[in-house]
């Protein structure tokens, strides 16, 4: 089977992160976001994966490149000279998608959830529709596309919404669709919206149907929401693969740490916490709801809750971080501030306290 996975767009939501790594190579429970993808789609049989990227593909290219081996796939690139929306790329990697004649896997780069992909092909399979796309329920669906059903039809869409402002309904798109190439004569090689020109008009042609997802969701392109995405990941670990996790006494709930981290052994780390490679926490500092990134370094007595501490950055003795604060790479937080909300761009020192959130540029 094949797969295109969009990865373009210029991650801003998630800056400073993304001033660094292109989104999808930022890192989630350790890993880049995107081999957690890769990996649910090698295991669905899917033998041919195309990203469709428009910016920093060089970057992209080089990272990616060890994923084939190690997930035993194919990886094509598709660059487009110009950002063609979230329907646009799958007109320029038409060739590739009529390679053959089966249906093919398109997802959002920025998504988490236990992929039930081969579910989801079955599913396709048996209603014989041009087009499903996974959905699930959320509280607040203003910011994504919303599915209104059929009502005498529950899977199949009736309506295709996409960031409505009124409330229709809390049945969100979450950004996987599984499609025939038969779509592919729905989309022109130009900057094309999926979700506001192609599914609506499928919807309408009664072509689309929807599939509920089971278990935790979350798109991760914002801190606030990777934060919560962490939490809901760790606990999906804590059932499919708990021995993964950490424990001991200075562990409280799911905590993952990377097994090139050093931990100080009277700290306490949990809940919800991801320790990535290479960082180093000293005694006694409490960290829960965050996330370390590589070479991230937490001096003694610090306390970071509910933020993203990035690449290489230190955040000195007694300092405190809070609110979803996130500092991007190689930020220094001197002693004893209290950094609260701040997003902290990269190469900064933080010397005096931040109250309110912020950019600190
Ligand atoms: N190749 C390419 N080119 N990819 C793009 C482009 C582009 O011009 N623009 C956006 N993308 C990619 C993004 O990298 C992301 O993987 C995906 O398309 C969706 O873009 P986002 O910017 O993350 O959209 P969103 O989060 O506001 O909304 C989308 O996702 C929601 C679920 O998380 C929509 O699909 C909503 O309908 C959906 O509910
Ligand atoms: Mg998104």
């Amino acid at each position: 089977m094949k797969a295109l996975i969009l990865v373009g767009g210029f991650g801003t939501r998630l800056r400073p992160l993304t001033l660094t790594l292109p989104k999808p190579l930022v890192p989630f429970s350790n890993r880049p976001m995107i081999e957690i993808q890769i990996d649910a789609l090698a295991k669905a049989g899917v033998t041919d994966v195309i990203l469709a990227v428009n910016y920093r593909p060089d970057i992209m290219m080089a990272e990616l490149e060890k994923f084939e081996k190690k997930y035993n796939i194919k990886i094509h690139f598709s660059v487009e000279q110009e950002p063609l929306g979230t329907a646009g790329p799958l007109a320029l990697a038409r060739d590739l998608l009529l390679k053959d004649p089966s249906p093919f896997f398109v997802l959002n780069s920025d998504i988490i959830c236990p992929f039930p992909l081969s579910q989801m092909a079955e599913f396709h399979r048996q209603h014989g529709r041009a087009g499903t796309i996974a959905v699930t329920r959320v509280e607040d669906p203003s910011k994504y596309g919303v599915v209104v059903a059929h009502p005498h039809e529950p899977t199949l869409v009736e309506r295709f919404v996409e960031k409505p402002s009124d409330f229709v309904s809390n049945r969100i798109n979450a950004g996987i669709y599984i499609l025939d190439i038969s779509v592919l004569d729905r989309i022109e090689l130009r900057p094309t919206s999926i979700e506001k020109e192609i599914f609506p008009s499928m919807a309408s042609d009664n072509q689309l149907c929807c599939m509920d997802l089971e278990g935790y969701w979350m798109d991760v392109g914002q801190p606030a929401d990777y934060l919560s995405g962490i939490g809901l990941h760790l606990a999906h670990m804590r059932d499919t693969e708990p021995a993964s996790l950490a424990t001991g006494p200075h562990i409280v709930g799911n905590v993952l740490i990377h097994p090139t981290a050093t931990v100080a052994p009277d700290c306490l780390l949990g809940p919800n916490v991801t320790v990535g490679p290479n960082a180093r926490i000293e005694s006694g500092a409490r960290i829960r709801d965050s996330a370390l990134l590589d070479h991230a370094h937490v001096q003694a007595h610090a306390r970071v809750a509910k933020s993203i501490v990035g690449w290489q950055s230190r955040v000195g003795r007694w300092a405190r971080l809070d609110q979803v604060t996130v500092l991007g790479l190689d930020v220094q937080v001197s002693e004893e501030v209290f950094v609260n909300g701040a997003r902290v761009l990269p190469h900064k020192t933080i010397s005096d306290n931040v109250y309110e959130p912020s950019i600190i540029m």
